[in-house]
């Protein structure tokens, strides 16, 4: 299906999610602009080497918002958040805030369709880890707008697995599962497939949240697929009590995948069939994950436990 005409608009597109999102848009067909904050990175520029219209601005500019949503039919919306620690020195504030003057701006521009990416285990209530309880009060906030809505939930990424910090450069990899827990993982590039349906079909995913995971496994598998794809042993373990006891907001989230709040819930079959192209652990980790993982293999530099 083609959009020609139609423009959508994408914030975070150097990073991760918008860019999986800029990406996808693309391929099906939409213009698309992207509010970035300094046009001459290079992600900026291959954004518009791709024929990306960019737009320079930040969060906390509204004249620059203001202008990038002039005219467009529809906004994927990311914020970064205080689990990224030092990135970008984002408070929950200013997650908050700039999650809703986004969707505030989206509704003066007129926009038809808002797609806000949360994140799985944000519900009605608080959960105790800032960044997920950030995102609850935008998704509120969007609830209460004149605005035709859909809310993503990311399921945690594939692509954190393979940071370096978690062990695998000594072949223990360390994770947040207990070995015999069923987790659900996403691949970034499944995001911009996932979101592009959603912008090619309102009626349906108007008004409606899908959580979103490209796979479903256990997650001590993790051991076997890291073998296979390593050609050496790599074990697996949750992260050791010692390790929790010191860092307390490591162990929140260690207790809320325990308690399996963070550990997934999308419908796998109904993301399926929308989305037939979607990548399992092993697929992800033989294709698109290859790179980062190889570089882990070889990297002992310590993750910073913040950045989840
Ligand atoms: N990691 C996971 O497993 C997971 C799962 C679910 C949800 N999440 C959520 O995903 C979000 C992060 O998304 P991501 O991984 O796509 O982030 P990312 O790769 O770090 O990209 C962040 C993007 O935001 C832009 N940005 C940062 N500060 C900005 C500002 N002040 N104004 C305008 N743009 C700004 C960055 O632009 P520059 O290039 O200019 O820096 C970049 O494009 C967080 O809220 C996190 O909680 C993560």
């Amino acid at each position: 299906m083609s959009h020609n005409t139609e423009t959508l608009l994408v914030f975070g597109a150097t990073g991760q999610q918008g860019g999986s999102v800029a990406n996808a848009l693309l391929s099906a067909g939409w213009q698309v602009r992207a509010l970035v904050r300094d046009r001459a990175s290079p992600k900026a520029a291959s954004l518009a080497e791709a024929g990306i219209e960019l737009v320079e601005g930040d969060f906390d500019d509204a004249d620059a918002i203001r202008s990038a949503m002039a005219g467009v039919h529809g906004v994927f919306s990311v914020q970064p958040s205080s689990g990224q620690g030092a990135l970008y020195n984002v408070s929950d504030e200013d997650e908050v805030r700039y999650g809703k003057a986004t969707a505030d701006a989206a509704v003066e521009a007129g926009v038809q369709h808002l797609v806000y990416s949360s994140a799985s285990g944000v519900g009605e209530q608080p959960i105790g880890l800032p960044h997920f309880d950030t995102k609850a009060r935008i998704e509120a906030h969007i609830r209460s707008l004149p605005v035709t809505a859909t809310i993503v939930r990311p399921v945690g990424f594939m692509d954190m697995l393979v940071m370096p910090g978690f062990g695998l450069d000594i072949g223990h990899f360390l994770s947040f599962a207990e070995p015999k827990q069923s987790v659900q993982l996403l691949a970034v590039e499944d995001i911009g497939r996932f979101v592009a349906a959603i912008f090619a079909d309102r009626p349906r995913f108007g008004g409606t949240v899908l959580e979103i995971a490209s796979d479903s496994i256990i997650a001590g598998d993790i051991a076997t697929y890291f073998t296979e794809a390593a050609g050496r042993t790599i074990t697996y373990s949750r992260f050791p009590d010692e390790v929790l006891a010191s860092n307390p907001f490591l162990a929140k989230l260690v207790e809320r995948m325990t308690d399996g709040t963070l550990a997934g819930n999308a419908d796998m079959e109904v993301l399926r069939a929308i989305n037939p192209d979607m990548r399992t652990f092993r697929s992800w980790l033989a294709g698109s994950g290859r790179d980062a993982f190889r570089k882990a293999l070889g990297s002992a530099s310590a993750w910073d436990y913040t950045q989840a």
